[in-house]
């Protein structure tokens, strides 16, 4: 007999494609869930007890396909894989419509947002964003979660991002800005981020008290920051252009220098893997003042809350 676990409110919305699928007061919810779990691990043994969720990977993965496995089994429920494309062997329409009839939820790492987009609109059950190339918002609420941790509150604070505006630079300046955070995104010309998203970031963070600001000067975004933030110059997908892009950012490594401009007490973060000698350097990765590693255990607790937010029924066997 396993207590009821306590402070689950379910999210409104059916699916979490991107991160605006929550709203501000159920990702406070959920940052306050994902400590509880992390503190109290045996209280949520048998929350999805019954519930099996498939993880659908069209991309490799370390970090997301072991913390929602290892969050699924820990939470009582079952866990089933299946790698490569998704809709190629048949519509992607019969794929959700198939895993409808089988599964309670749905965790999928896709090429195109649009994969993930379709499996939400063509299945009933929940659909998780286990990253796309627009956006990474599973990574952004261990982040978020890792920032508390460390500071206490995260209003007020100054996040920089520098290097590729990309999926998870995206969904850290939503998240960011809802939070009532300062972002400074600092990335090469021509590597920048959506000009639409951006432009809803400024205006989300207007609302909250704060900022986006954007940049091609590092030095900028890093000062005063309280979080330098960095991820590979050459994602998923764009492998291709690994050379090239060595050049372009090639002024935008985060090295000991860099971090000096942040504040004294200033964290580094990464969503790794990380390339040491490309986008960070070894002794600033390595340092007292790095947090990545917490950042990768935190997927698993603040994944945890999530499933548990989206599939949670009371029903605690
Ligand atoms: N940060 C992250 O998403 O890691 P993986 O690609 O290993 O899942």
């Amino acid at each position: 007999m396993t207590a009821a676990p306590p402070h689950i409110q379910r999210i409104a919305h059916p699916d979490f494609t991107q991160d605006l699928d929550i709203t501000r007061e159920e990702l406070l919810n959920l940052l306050d869930l994902a400590a509880d779990v992390k503190r109290s691990p045996e209280l949520y043994r048998t929350s999805l007890a019954g519930k099996s969720i498939a993880l659908l990977f069209e991309k490799p993965s370390l970090r997301t396909r072991m913390t929602f496995e290892l969050a699924i089994q820990q939470l009582g429920g079952f866990a089933i894989l299946n790698e490569g494309p998704i809709g190629s062997r048949e519509p992607l329409k019969d794929v959700a419509r198939n895993l409808d009839r089988w599964v309670s939820g749905i965790v999928s790492r896709t090429y195109l947002q649009k994969t993930v987009d379709d499996l939400a609109r063509w299945s009933s059950v929940p659909v998780i964003n286990a990253l796309s190339d627009t956006w990474h918002p599973c990574q952004a609420l261990a982040d978020m979660q890792t920032l508390r941790e460390h500071f206490g509150s995260v209003r007020g604070l100054k996040f920089a991002f520098v290097g590729d505006g990309n999926n998870v630079a995206q969904s850290l300046m939503l998240i960011c800005a809802r939070l009532g955070m300062d972002f400074a995104l600092a990335n090469p010309p021509n590597y920048n981020a959506n000009a639409d998203i951006i432009a809803q970031a400024k205006g989300i963070a207007a609302e909250n008290g704060s900022t986006v600001t954007v940049t091609n000067d590092p030095a900028e975004a890093a000062r005063n920051a309280h979080a330098i933030y960095t991820d590979v110059w050459a994602s998923m997908g764009a492998e291709n252009e690994a050379a090239e892009r060595r050049t372009a950012f090639a002024e935008y490594q985060v090295d000991e220098d860099l971090f000096a401009q942040a504040r004294p007490n200033a964290i580094f973060m990464h969503c790794l893997p990380a390339k040491r000698g490309e986008e960070v350097t070894d002794a600033v990765i390595e340092s007292p003042r790095s947090v990545v590693f917490d950042q990768a255990e935190n997927r698993l607790h603040a994944q945890k809350a999530l499933l548990l937010m989206l599939l949670y029924t009371g029903q605690n066997q």
